[in-house]
């Protein structure tokens, strides 16, 4: 019997290698040797192993919530042949044979952070190529962080929670933001953390999605500030929203990063508001924000100051 054992071992041993190929060479453990780093197209067939019936045959409750997952509509392509149980959790004859050996079995839960997402990445790269140099996966999170393969909590993309609750469980910093007196309403549904970031990485600073211009992250919501307009406030272009805004909450309406717009303003036109053009003596200017005249802060079509 351990005879046995020990060749069907040698036999998942070289499957795992021909599988992962030589970065699985010498001095790894079971766990990750048997870790799948390119999708198997062809696993069932293949050397060590089973196919998903036969695992079904004993985890036959994982099979019944598996059936409505989108891993399963693969399943059904390319003549049954696509994605197994062995697509994530390697070959698992060994495993079978040894009648439910958890030490022959691939349980991502166990594994490294890279191991799990060269697991998934196998066959998710296209959409997420930038994952690895992400401030998430430089943090150590793995897909499993954010995501639940078998226990999903959302209709869609397999998170663990819904979202804000997901993002704000790590981000504790970042959830007093959204209680601020004025915020947008990520906690009200009315917006998403992602419809402003990538959590899978991106070029920008702060995992921000790209967009055409950088105000388009912005603009795609706030249309009537898009422009472009014949007389362009050259700040709003060029160094762009967070020049005025916060993007998360703020103490101040508009969610402005100054708590008076005067302020706000003076912080590049302090010469121009003193000056004699707006016939304000000291004092005065407090009294009147500059957007009660300048009203078309964000661009204007017929007047070169924004008057209106
Ligand atoms: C002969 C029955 C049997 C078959 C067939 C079987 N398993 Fe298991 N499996 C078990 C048992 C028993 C456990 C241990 C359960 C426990 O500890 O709760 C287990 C545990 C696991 C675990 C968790 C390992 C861990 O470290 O906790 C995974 C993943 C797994 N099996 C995947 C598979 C896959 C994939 C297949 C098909 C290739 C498969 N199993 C086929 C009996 C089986
Ligand atoms: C797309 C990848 C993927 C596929 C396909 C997959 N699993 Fe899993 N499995 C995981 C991950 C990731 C975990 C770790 C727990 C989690 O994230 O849900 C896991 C955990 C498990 C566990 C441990 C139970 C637990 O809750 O910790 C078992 C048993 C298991 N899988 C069996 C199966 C079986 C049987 C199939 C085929 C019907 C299968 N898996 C298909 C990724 C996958
Ligand atoms: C063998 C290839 C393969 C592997 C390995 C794989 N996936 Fe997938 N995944 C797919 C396919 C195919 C789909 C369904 C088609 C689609 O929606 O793009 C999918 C769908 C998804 C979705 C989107 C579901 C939705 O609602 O749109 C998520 C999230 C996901 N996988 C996460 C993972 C994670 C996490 C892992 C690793 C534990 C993993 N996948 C491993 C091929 C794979
Ligand atoms: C920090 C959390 C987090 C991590 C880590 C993470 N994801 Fe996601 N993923 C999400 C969220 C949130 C969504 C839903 C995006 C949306 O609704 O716009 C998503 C969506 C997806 C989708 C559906 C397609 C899409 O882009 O909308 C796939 C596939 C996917 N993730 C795969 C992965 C893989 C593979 C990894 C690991 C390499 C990973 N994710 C790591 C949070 C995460
Ligand atoms: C499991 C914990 C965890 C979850 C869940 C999580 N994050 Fe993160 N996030 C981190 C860690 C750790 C870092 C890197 C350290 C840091 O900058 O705080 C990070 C970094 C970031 C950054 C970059 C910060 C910077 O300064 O560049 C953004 C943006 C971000 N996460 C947004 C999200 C969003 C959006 C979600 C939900 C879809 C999410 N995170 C889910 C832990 C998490
Ligand atoms: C309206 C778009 C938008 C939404 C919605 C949004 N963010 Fe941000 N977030 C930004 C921008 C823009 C920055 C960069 C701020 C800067 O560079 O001044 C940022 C920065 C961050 C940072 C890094 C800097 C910091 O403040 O700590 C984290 C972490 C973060 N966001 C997490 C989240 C989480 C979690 C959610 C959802 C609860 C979320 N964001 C919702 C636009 C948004
Ligand atoms: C997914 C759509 C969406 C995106 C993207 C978005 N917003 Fe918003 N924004 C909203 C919603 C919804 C409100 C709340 C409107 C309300 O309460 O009337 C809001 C409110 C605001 C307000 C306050 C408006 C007021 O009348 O008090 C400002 C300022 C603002 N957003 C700026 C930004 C900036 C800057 C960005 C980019 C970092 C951005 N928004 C991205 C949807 C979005
Ligand atoms: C030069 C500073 C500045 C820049 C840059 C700026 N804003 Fe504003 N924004 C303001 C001020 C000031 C208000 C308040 C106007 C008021 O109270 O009359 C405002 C108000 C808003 C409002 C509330 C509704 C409205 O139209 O008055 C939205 C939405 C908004 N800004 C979005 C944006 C977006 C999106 C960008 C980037 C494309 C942006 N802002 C760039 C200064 C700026
Ligand atoms: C971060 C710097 C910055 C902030 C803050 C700022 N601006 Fe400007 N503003 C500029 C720049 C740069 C120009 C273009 C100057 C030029 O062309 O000489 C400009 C142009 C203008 C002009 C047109 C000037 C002309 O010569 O026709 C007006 C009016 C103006 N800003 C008003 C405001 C008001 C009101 C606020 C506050 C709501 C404000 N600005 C906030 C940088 C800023
Ligand atoms: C009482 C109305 C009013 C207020 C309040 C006001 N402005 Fe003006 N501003 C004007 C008018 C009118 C012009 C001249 C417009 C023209 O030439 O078409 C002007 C011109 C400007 C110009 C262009 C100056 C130049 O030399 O070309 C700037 C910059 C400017 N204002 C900034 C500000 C700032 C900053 C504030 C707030 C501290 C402010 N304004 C408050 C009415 C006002």
């Amino acid at each position: 019997m351990k005879r046995l054992l020990l060749c069907v071992a040698l036999v998942v041993g070289l499957a795992g290698l021909w599988n992962t190929g030589p970065a699985y060479a010498a001095g790894k453990t079971d766990q990750q040797a048997n870790a799948p780093q390119t999708p198997p197209a062809a696993t069932t067939g293949a050397p060590g192993y089973v196919g998903s019936e036969t695992c079904l045959t004993c985890h036959a409750e994982i099979g019944k919530s598996f059936a409505t997952n989108p891993h399963s509509k693969l399943a059904l392509m390319h003549n049954g042949k696509g994605i197994t149980c062995e697509s994530c959790h390697g070959p698992g004859q060994a495993h079978v044979e040894g009648g439910g050996d958890i030490t022959k079995i691939f349980l991502p839960s166990k594994a490294t952070a890279k191991q799990v997402d060269a697991t998934c990445l196998g066959c998710h790269a296209a959409v997420h190529p930038n994952f690895q140099r992400s401030p998430h996966a430089k943090a150590g999170l793995s897909c499993i962080s954010c995501h639940s393969v078998h226990a999903p909590q959302t209709e869609q993309a397999l998170l663990k929670l819904p979202q804000p609750t997901l993002c704000m469980s790590c981000h504790t910093d970042v959830k007093g933001s959204f209680d601020m007196p004025f915020h947008h309403p990520v906690n009200e549904g009315g917006i998403r953390c992602t419809d402003c970031h990538d959590a899978h990485g991106t070029f920008q600073g702060s995992n921000l999605r790209i967009t055409a211009d950088q105000n388009m992250i912005c603009t795609k919501c706030h249309m009537d500030v898009r422009g472009p307009f014949v007389y362009e406030h050259a700040v709003v272009k060029g160094e762009g929203c967070m020049a005025c805004h916060t993007p998360h909450g703020s103490q101040n309406a508009r969610l402005l990063n100054m708590p008076s717009i005067n302020t706000l303003c003076n912080q590049c036109h302090s010469q121009v508001s003193a000056d004699s053009i707006h016939g304000m003596g000291a004092g005065s200017q407090e009294l009147t924000p500059c957007t009660g005249c300048h009203t078309m802060i964000h661009g204007s079509n017929i007047n070169a100051a924004f008057i209106r």
